[in-house]
């Protein structure tokens, strides 16, 4: 090994860099309350301005508060004093949220604490920064303390924190009313929080947490409608994973299948956090310690009509936290493979999904049980038949790694509409007169040649089969089954094809 020479990092830069991360105002706010909850506090109170002269947020809380040592400690970015490990209802993480959440929305960060009867106070100040080019914190003294916005929340508890934002020059540059947006990220920042919290904010023993907006009080919301009598609660399941160490922990995963829409009144709409989103909305909740990370998502997952109306809340413990990577700004978390493997294998097991599809969509009766169709015949009672778009058909990968969520239930959307409406009574009338031209034109078998190509070069990707066995099968597959002379073509394909 060669010379250790310390490299520090550049106080002014690094801090002015670390501001672009990407918090939006309501999920840096929400890492701020992270410290109060995990602090215990039961009474949050967040100050928006009032009236245009008021130029500053501020989040109080009755938490354990900070001595000054504590408190300078926590400004650090990196701060130290989890070193030794977190406890179980921590919701930290980076030992960074209080710094980057706060200046990622603001320059000036004020934290008043009290603890022990003690009052102590430091400032990062985005200029002072810049001006002296190093790491320096301003220390308060307690006439200065006195002065500080919202410092007097504290007189009335045992101990807590505040915290103060305060010149938001991005808001100032983008818009000249500093007031007028503040108060529409106030409104957003309620939805938001009412969300994420929902969990704490319910509780009906003491464990309970206040939040105030104002003069607001947040209730939560209640994305699962448990207290709606047509919400269809499934049993809830334990999947022991292991952490990197080996050691197990439970994830537990409870799914609920909501009411349809037309059993909802207008509250379990807004309850259940809007009715814009009703159904793209569905999938899966995950939380870590109670505190919502990912919404709304399916992970991948084949849409049926089974979980159309599915969500399936999944709590996940701190102490996995490094196998589901969650981000710095707990606006995203990727769920590892294996994980999700077995969160969907548990979703189909409770909601006994291979028994009840059957039943509930009718038994498939299509001419030929080696064919994969598009269109599936499905008989139902009393010899009926409806006509369903195939959602396992292989054409459905040319758009499954692409789409999103919201986009995928959007497609479902459509796609029930369009089998919706089928022109039976055309289709018969025509087809009964010889007029229906089915002899597809030249272009078809070039066209078709085109779309086996993305077909096929989707199914290698896997890596798992071999390009005569991937043509192999889409020669079983509508449309391209009924066109043998493709498999010629194909087959050649790959020697000559480009890539
Ligand atoms: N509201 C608060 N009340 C008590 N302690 C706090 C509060 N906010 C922050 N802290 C302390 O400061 C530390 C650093 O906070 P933060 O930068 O958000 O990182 P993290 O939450 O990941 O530890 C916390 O671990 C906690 O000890
Ligand atoms: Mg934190």
């Amino acid at each position: 090994m060669g010379v250790l020479k310390e490299n520090k990092p550049t106080a002014d830069i690094l801090m002015t860099s670390m501001r672009a991360m990407g918090y939006s105002f309501e999920s840096a706010v929400a890492d701020i309350i992270d410290n109060s909850i995990s602090a215990h506090a039961n009474e949050i109170v967040i100050r928006f301005p009032e009236n245009p002269s008021e130029r500053f947020v501020a989040i109080c809380d009755n938490g354990d508060g900070m001595t000054q040592h504590e408190l300078f400690d926590a400004m650090k970015y990196g701060s130290e004093g989890k070193r030794g490990g977190r406890s179980e209802d921590d919701l930290g993480r980076f030992g960074l949220g209080l710094k980057a959440a706060s200046l990622s929305q603001c320059r000036k960060l004020t934290v008043v604490s009290k603890k022990n009867g003690v009052y102590s106070a430091y400032i990062w100040d985005l200029d002072i920064i810049i001006e002296k080019k190093d790491w320096f914190v301003v220390e308060c003294s307690d006439d200065q303390i006195r002065d500080i916005h919202c410092s007097d929340f504290l007189d009335e508890y045992p101990s807590g924190t505040v915290v103060i934002w305060e010149n938001f020059d991005f808001i100032e540059k983008s818009s000249g009313d500093l007031y007028a947006v503040l108060n529409e990220k106030m409104s957003v920042t309620a939805d938001y929080l009412s969300l994420i919290f929902h969990r704490f904010l319910n509780r009906t023993d003491k464990s309970s947490v206040n939040i105030m907006i104002n003069n607001y009080q947040l209730k939560g919301l209640d994305p699962f409608l448990e207290s709606h009598n047509k919400t269809n609660i499934r049993r809830k399941i334990s999947i022991p994973i292991a952490d990197n160490e080996g050691k197990e922990h439970m994830v537990t995963v409870q799914p609920y299948i909501l009411p349809f829409q037309k059993d909802l009144s207008a509250s379990d709409k807004k309850i259940s956090g809007g009715i814009e989103n009703y159904r793209s909305a569905q999938g899966f909740y995950i939380y870590r310690n109670e505190r919502l990370i990912v919404w709304g998502k399916w992970f991948n997952r084949p849409r049926d009509e089974l979980t159309k109306y599915a969500r399936i809340k999944v709590d996940i413990p701190n102490a996995l936290d490094d196998i589901w990577g969650i981000d710095i700004k707990k606006q995203s978390a990727t769920i590892p493979a294996s994980v999700r493997k077995r969160l969907n294998k548990a979703v189909d097991e409770v909601m006994d999904i291979s028994v009840r599809k059957q039943s509930y969509r009718g038994r498939t009766d299509n001419p030929d049980d080696s064919v994969e169709y598009i269109w599936e015949r499905i008989s139902q009672r009393q010899g009926m038949y409806t006509y369903r778009i195939n959602r396992s058909s292989s054409v459905f990968r040319l758009i499954e790694d692409e789409i999103s969520d919201t986009a995928r239930a959007h497609l479902e959307m459509i796609l029930e509409e369009i089998e919706n409406n089928v022109p039976y009574q055309q289709i018969y009338i025509d087809k009964s007169q010889n007029v229906i031209d089915e002899n597809q034109d030249d272009g078809r078998i070039a066209d078709l040649e085109e779309k086996a190509e993305a077909m096929i070069s989707i199914m290698l990707k896997s890596g798992s089969i071999s390009r005569e066995e991937a043509v192999a099968k889409l020669l079983t597959v509508e449309p391209f089954c009924n066109y043998p002379d493709l498999r010629e073509r194909l087959i050649g394909g790959g020697t000559h094809g480009g890539v």
